[in-house]
């Protein structure tokens, strides 16, 4: 009699190649508890649960909470994810997971019941890396995307730029110390605004003007790696003077100023990895992605420095199980994903 990851196995090898299988995705890493249904590259559905509202009150995701929140949300956006997609669990063909990283807790909620998924309808389970699910993302959408192009992840946790190639991945670029998307939602809590910082941020920014001058030197560094820790702690410093001396503090200005300085650091990186490589495709993801000056902001730049930029809706820059299952699908497409057997972990360093 054969073992589950024999037989895995065996169907996964009669899926690569093709587009039509059915695959359901499933993200779980931090605040999203998210299902999607997936035909080949296109979506059926795309189910999100947000639990931002019971973090809110916290000024940030609290683990546990997230972990039991997921547990509780999972059954429900699954079902919901099928129905949507008009399909029933029977008929798929593989279940794809995010396994890292993110918050150990809130993982293994995603991963356990993908692995009982898996087992129980007897199907390859594919574990699938959440930061190339952000980069995969613009694959949703847009069908002809290929290499070579510079790759802008910027989330939550990773800022990342990158030079993809046939024949492989180089990172032009990296942060030193925070992501972007923590600079934002450290600014935000300056501010006294709620979390997630990042919207936030955009919205009270579009009320004022960038007239703070927090951070000098980012734009004479010589490579293409990011510092955020410095903007930051320029933003603290420069509140925290100001309300010891009892003068006023334009928050809106702060917020304009902060973000001007934060999109620039990126856009800068990306100009210059465009010119340096001579490459002029230009793909982003990741949570800050939607922010909606960056966006003007490289779209402007592509313009004027004739490149081809990829920018995925909105909506797919943020967590979700859609960009976890086109990545999984790619994989499976192209012949190189494997089927994890059940000792499958979550691995939150990933
Ligand atoms: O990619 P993501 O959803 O999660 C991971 O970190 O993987 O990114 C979340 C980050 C948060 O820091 C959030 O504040 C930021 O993305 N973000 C934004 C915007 N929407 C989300 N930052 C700036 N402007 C936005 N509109
Ligand atoms: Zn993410």
């Amino acid at each position: 009699m054969s073992t589950y990851i024999e037989r895995a196995n065996a169907k996964l090898q009669t899926l690569f190649g093709r587009d039509d299988f059915l695959l359901a995705a499933i993200e779980s890493s931090c605040d999203e508890t998210a299902v999607a249904v997936l035909r080949g590259g296109e979506v059926l559905s795309n189910v999100i649960s947000s639990q931002i509202e019971i973090h809110k009150r916290f000024g940030g995701v609290v683990p546990e909470i997230a972990s039991r929140a997921h547990a509780e949300a999972i059954d429900n956006v699954f079902a919901e994810a099928l129905k949507e997609a008009s399909v029933n669990a029977s008929e798929l063909d593989a279940v794809a997971v995010t396994y890292g990283a993110g918050l150990l807790g809130a993982l293994l909620v995603g991963v356990s019941y993908a692995k009982a998924l898996a087992y129980s309808l007897d199907i390859p389970l594919i574990a699938v890396n959440h930061v190339e699910g952000h980069i995969a993302a613009n694959f949703i959408t847009e069908k002809e995307l290929r290499p070579p192009y510079i790759s802008l992840l910027a989330s939550g946790g990773h800022t990342e730029i990158t030079l993809v190639t046939d024949s492989g991945v180089k990172v032009l670029g990296s942060t030193v110390d925070d992501a972007v998307g923590e600079a934002f939602d450290k600014a935000a809590r300056v501010l006294g605004l709620p979390y997630p910082g990042g919207p936030e941020i955009e919205k009270l920014a579009k009320e004022g003007n960038a007239n703070i001058e927090f951070c000098k030197s980012y734009k004479n560094s010589d490579n293409l790696n990011f510092s955020y820790s410095g903007l930051k702690t320029a933003v603290i410093n420069y509140v925290r003077n100001r309300e010891a001396r009892g003068e006023a503090v334009n928050r809106a200005d702060v917020a304009a100023s902060f973000q001007a300085a934060a999109v620039g650091m990126l856009a800068d990186a990306v100009l210059r990895a465009v010119r340096s490589t001579g490459v002029k495709t230009v793909s982003v993801g990741g949570g800050v992605a939607a922010n909606g000056y960056l966006r003007k902001t490289l779209q402007d730049m592509a313009e004027r420095e004739s490149f081809k930029l990829y920018l995925p809706e909105k909506r797919l820059c943020t967590d979700n199980a859609a960009m976890i299952g086109v990545k999984a699908f790619l994989d499976i497409k192209r012949a190189r994903a494997h089927a994890c057997d059940l000792s499958l972990d979550a691995n939150p360093n990933l």
